[in-house]
């Protein structure tokens, strides 16, 4: 075996050795230009693998009626992750296992502004709180739970 040979041999092995870093999750965030803990929940998914698209825009409310989200789920921001709308504060693992699990729902939310939820931090107290699941007649579902930490 000549030189170059063993050299691309080398360089061939090399590369399928090496364990493949996970792609990142390519999402979209429609978020109000001023508010901060949006841009904590942005640094939360940046921090778990995620390609954030950031459009931050002066009012999101056209984004939430277009996706159908009522104000019994609304939350600050809204994002599209592959087919599925994501609402409030959710945390990046059950993005991960909304998008592996494929239910047949449109999205999932933490309505409102749950304290303890990522990007909601406030001291070392987390408040409980539900990752719902919603289809499109609005019917709700727990998706995961979080309890209440001191
Ligand atoms: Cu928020
Ligand atoms: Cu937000």
């Amino acid at each position: 075996m000549n030189l170059l040979k063993s050299v691309l041999v080398i360089a061939l092995f090399s590369t399928t050795a090496r364990a493949e870093p996970p792609k990142p999750v390519d999402i979209t965030v429609y978020r109000s230009a001023s508010c901060s803990c949006c841009g904590k929940w942005l640094e939360h998914l940046k921090a778990n693998n995620f390609n954030v698209k950031d459009m931050a825009m002066e009012d999101v409310l056209p984004i939430k009626q277009k996706q159908g989200i009522t104000d019994k789920l609304a939350s600050c921001h809204t994002a599209l992750v592959g087919d599925y709308v994501i609402e409030g504060h959710v945390p990046a693992n059950d993005i991960m296992k909304l998008l592996k699990s494929k239910p047949k729902v449109i999205g999932l939310a933490v309505p409102g502004m749950v304290n303890g939820s990522p990007g909601m931090e406030m001291g070392e107290h987390k408040n409980a709180y539900e990752v719902v699941s919603f289809d499109k007649d609005q019917k709700m579902a727990v998706f995961s739970s979080y309890p209440e930490s001191k």
